[in-house]
């Protein structure tokens, strides 16, 4: 009997990950001034020993002013480079391919950890002035941007090569371009946040600009042998928002660069109020990976409220996405590679020390 599809190897250019389950980008709002410690080791350490294929770090931003939070990851000093190396090896021993999301959080950034209530963070409470495509804020807790100059975007794409460059050193597998949620990509490539009126706003051309010169910036620093991954927000779930069929082109431009293997495909993030989801279920993001897989023939990965081994084997084994990026279920489990191994009747290959844990 052939194995479940969900714990087939996959292979993207020169990287092969021993099965489909992705542990998806998840911030821990626990680093100091941007650096990782203990806790994201032992937290990523731990998901890798699980057996998933593929682990992601949390969005790790390339620079201070970029990051979410005062707790964020960042990746712009060598201290930040050491402490990611140990993550890339870390999750290597573990037997799963590093991953790295980098990101900057735009006019998003500049807010407080989510146990602290999660809202902009003032100035006078450690907050700092954030980027962003004009000079709206992302919400009223939030401090107004700085509307970005063209050669203030020229200054933060050499940034996300500089943290390419950082992340390859440091022996990370996979690059993700964090393009979702709102923070400085999103909120250029949405007509929602993108009122500009230069070359970096206006129709899809203006709005993709950043994402276009970002992705040519990353893929700089970052050999053809190795994968780059883009998040995209499908939908915003709002009247005059991104729809599908504008994600459906974006992600056509991006394959045809060459440069991008495989989009992960999240929705929503763009605004405080106005997005309305009309139903949040499992997979209710899966049609996305599935229309942009079949649409502009790039491999996909779904994301979302995946958390039933069945259900995610179906969505790889029905070909609607290629790579199944779960982030909850394994943060309450980092078994659930094995967990979900049991229940399919498939084999998990797990590091030496561990293999006994496959047996029932
Ligand atoms: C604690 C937490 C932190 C997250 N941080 C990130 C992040 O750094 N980057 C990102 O793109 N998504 C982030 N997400 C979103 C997840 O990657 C995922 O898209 C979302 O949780 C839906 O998947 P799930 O239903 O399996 O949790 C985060 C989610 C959680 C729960």
């Amino acid at each position: 009997m052939s194995s479940p599809k969900l714990f087939q190897p996959i292979t993207f250019r020169s990287v092969t990950a021993r099965n489909r389950i992705t542990v998806g980008p998840m911030c821990q709002y626990s680093a100091k001034d941007g650096l990782a410690d203990d806790w994201h080791v032992q937290h990523l350490g731990a998901r890798a020993m699980g057996g998933a294929g593929i682990v992601f770090t949390e969005a790790c931003h390339v620079s201070a002013i970029g990051r979410i939070t005062p707790g964020c990851l960042g990746l712009y000093t060598p201290e930040h480079q050491a402490m990611i190396q140990r993550l890339a090896a870390i999750i290597t021993y573990g037997g799963a391919v590093p991953g790295l999301q980098i990101a900057h959080a735009g006019r998003k950034a500049s807010s407080n950890v989510p146990w602290l209530g999660g809202k902009g963070l003032a100035l006078a409470d450690g907050g700092w002035v954030p980027v962003g495509p004009t000079a709206e804020p992302f919400g009223d807790s939030h401090t107004a941007p700085h509307a970005l100059s063209v050669a203030e975007i020229a200054g933060i794409t050499e940034q996300f090569a500089a943290s390419t460059r950082m992340a390859r050193e440091a022996g990370i597998k996979i690059i993700e371009i964090h393009g979702a949620h709102g923070y400085l990509i999103h909120s250029f490539l949405s007509p929602i946040s993108n009122k500009r009126n230069d070359a970096y706003g206006g129709d899809l051309d203006g709005r993709a600009r950043l994402l276009m010169e970002v992705l040519d910036a990353v893929r700089s620093e970052w050999p053809d042998d190795l994968p780059l991954f883009v998040r995209l927000s499908s939908v915003d779930w709002m009247e005059g928002g991104l729809t599908i069929d504008d994600t459906v082109e974006i992600a056509r431009r991006l394959k045809a660069t060459g440069k991008v293997d495989l989009i992960d495909c999240s929705s929503g993030g763009v605004a405080l109020s106005g997005p309305k989801i009309p139903s949040i279920h499992p997979g209710y993001q899966v049609p996305f990976a599935d229309a942009v897989r079949q649409r502009a023939g790039i491999a996909t990965g779904a994301v979302g409220m995946i958390t039933a081994p069945e259900h995610a084997d179906e969505i790889v084994a029905n070909n609607r996405a290629d790579l199944v990026f779960v982030a909850r279920a394994l943060l309450a489990d980092p078994a659930w590679p094995l967990r979900a191994a049991r229940q399919l009747g498939a084999q998990l290959d797990l590091v030496p020390q561990y293999r006994r844990a496959t047996l029932t």
